[in-house]
């Protein structure tokens, strides 16, 4: 029996990445989720040759009705679902907190906070009755530092922090592990309109370097992996060293 993951964000730099990685794994299908159709099309082109069966879904994961659309159309296509990838995220705009709108903090917290709390939300059922799963969140270091001008993104990604924690302790016992990622700086999309002064600094601060979406794959096939069968309820910092000092 084939693997089954589902990838949310699979349209932008690491989830695109993350959804060659495992559909290039062995004996893996793949169910492929973004709010962007375009998006997601692009990552479908740009997946390995020889890779197993792939299913998209358009979806935005602030709308529980939506991510448990991509849920039933993965059961539906394949019968089972081994492993969440709850990955879709928003960088809020730049600006210190007294400058922010509400706006600014609902837009953060409904996709970087509330996509993750559909994602398990939808997908405990199925994997309390396989009485198996694991479920990876894309979290950020900045949910462990203190970014200035960042304060949704990086109250938002604490929270997912905290809800990988409270998860992996209440379905531990159901067979489902539930792990974040906390990736340093990599560019993509979510940086758009930042100068390049602004991610030169950033880079400095990592010493290795700003990363690359592809420096991350490993962490997640590892945590997806029965390898990390004793594994849950950790936030794995990738970091390029960045959160060292
Ligand atoms: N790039 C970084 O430096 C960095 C660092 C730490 C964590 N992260 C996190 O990594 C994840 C992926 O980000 P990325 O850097 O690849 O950015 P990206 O912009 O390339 O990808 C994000 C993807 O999420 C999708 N998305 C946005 N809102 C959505 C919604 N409401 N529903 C469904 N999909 C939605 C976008 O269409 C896009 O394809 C995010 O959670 C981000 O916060 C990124």
């Amino acid at each position: 029996m084939s693997r089954v993951v589902v990838i949310t964000g699979a349209g932008g730099a690491l989830g695109s990445a993350l959804a060659s990685q495992f559909a290039g794994e062995p004996d893996t299908d793949v169910v492929l989720s973004d709010v962007s159709e375009a998006a997601l099309a692009a990552t479908v082109e740009s997946l390995p040759g020889e890779h197993g069966r792939v299913e998209t879904v358009t979806a935005d994961v602030s709308d529980f009705t939506q991510v448990e659309a991509v849920v039933a159309r993965a059961v539906e296509r394949f019968g089972r679902i081994d492993v969440l990838i709850s990955n879709a995220g928003v960088l809020s705009p730049n600006g210190r907190i007294h400058n922010l709108t509400t706006a600014d903090w609902e837009r953060a917290f409904r996709v970087n906070v509330l996509g993750g709390v559909h994602g398990i939300k939808a997908v405990v059922p199925v994997m309390r009755s396989q009485k198996s799963g694991s479920i990876v969140l894309t979290a950020s270091v900045s949910g462990l530092t203190a970014w200035s001008h960042a304060a949704p993104y990086c109250a938002t990604k604490a929270a997912v922090i905290q809800l990988a924690k409270v998860a992996a302790v209440e379905y531990a016992r159901d067979g489902i592990r539930v792990n974040c990622v906390c990736p340093g700086t990599f560019v993509s999309a979510i940086h758009e309109g930042l100068p390049q002064a602004a991610i030169d600094a950033i880079g400095a601060k990592h010493p290795l370097g700003l990363g690359s979406a592809s420096e991350l794959v490993g962490a997640y096939s590892y945590l997806a992996s029965d390898a990390a069968g004793w594994t849950t309820g950790t936030a794995m910092v990738v970091d390029g060293g960045y959160s060292a000092p």
